[in-house]
């Protein structure tokens, strides 16, 4: 049973958080919180978290939230002595290259990515004999390994400008065919994609969009840029996590749905009681491995620390770096 007095402690978070936690879980979660909230000050960290992760997690004990390209920033500036990365493993990795100094910590080293998985430093070299002289876009969704043999990172939120910024007429970008057909579909530049897929977002299809439509009225369709190419031509807008974040904070449609990670209208709906949010629930099963209880045991035991080869880190931070300076 948890005390009145972490209770009274944790007061002001359950404020932001009563609209997607009801009173009568809030218990469950209050220890946690209390203790994360401590061990914070305790180790001088940081908990950077994305916007997949759950309403506890996100409004509850995080102090940075964002898309991959935030976090990435963020991770940049950051002067804390730790960082715990509240998102899947290429996230943690990104923040380490950037803070080669620093800790990092991942609550579950196992939280990975279908399209992290979908290819190797070895296909990349391929690609290279393949296309000599062509351009290879990574998005930030890889290993430090695949990152490393590639020219420039780019995330959903900067990918055509960073294609654009190349100022060649070809690129390859690899690994989400769909997220690289998307940003063909905006640019002259020739864009020459892999096969990879995201796994929770290659299930939305136009069919069920259509269908949510007839049965919501008035709704706005939100697609996050790795859906299918034939899903986005159906939506009202497309754009990375934060920029549907930033979408429904200036629009206030009546009347939404986000085709993206489920726990992200949970947590926009948080700050918009009033928006009625459609929610079919596609989960990322990695995003769901990192919880209240692994972050808390992160900062007890400093565990999971992220390392990574330094002849790799060299390579990989460089095409990190060069996609933070594109504007
Ligand atoms: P964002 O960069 O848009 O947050 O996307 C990251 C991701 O993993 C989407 O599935
Ligand atoms: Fe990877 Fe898709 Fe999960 Fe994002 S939602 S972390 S792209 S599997």
């Amino acid at each position: 049973m948890v005390s009145s007095e972490v209770l009274d402690r944790v007061q002001p978070v359950y404020a932001r958080l009563r609209h997607a936690i009801p009173p009568l879980e809030w218990p469950v979660f209050a220890e946690d919180v209390d203790a994360i909230l401590r061990l914070k000050r305790e180790r001088d960290a940081v908990i950077l978290a994305h916007n997949y992760q759950t309403p506890e997690i996100f409004h509850g004990v995080a102090d940075i939230v964002g898309d991959s390209l935030a976090l990435a920033r963020e991770a940049a500036r950051t002067d804390a002595r730790v960082i715990v990365l509240a998102g899947v493993h290429f996230m943690a990795e990104t923040a380490k290259l950037l803070n080669p100094d620093r800790t990092v910590l991942i609550p579950d080293p196992a939280a990975g990515c279908s399209l992290a998985d979908s290819i190797t430093p070895a296909d990349m070299r391929l690609l290279r004999a393949r296309y000599p002289g062509v351009p290879i876009v990574t998005y930030v969704n890889t290993s430090a390994a695949v990152k490393a043999e590639s020219d420039i990172c780019c995330t959903s939120g900067n990918a055509r400008r960073v294609v654009e910024s190349l100022g060649v007429a070809r690129v390859l970008m690899v690994p989400d065919e769909y997220l690289a057909r998307n940003v063909a579909a905006t640019t002259d530049v020739e864009v020459i994609a892999w096969r990879g897929h995201c796994e929770v977002h290659e299930r939305f299809t136009a069919a069920e969009v259509a269908a949510l439509r007839e049965d919501h009225p008035g709704l706005v369709v939100l697609a996050h840029p790795e859906c299918p190419p034939d899903v986005v031509a159906v939506a009202d807008f497309a754009g990375s996590t934060a920029a549907m974040c930033d979408y429904v904070d200036a629009h206030r449609p009546a009347r939404v749905v986000l085709l993206t990670e489920c726990s992200m209208s949970d947590n926009v709906a948080a700050r918009h009681p009033d928006i009625d949010f459609v929610r079919p629930c596609n989960l990322c099963p990695h995003m769901k491995r990192i919880t209240l209880a692994n972050i808390r045991a992160a900062l007890e035991t400093m565990r999971h620390p992220v390392e990574i080869d330094p002849d790799i880190a060299v390579r990989a931070r460089r095409a990190v770096e060069r996609m933070l300076a594109v504007a």
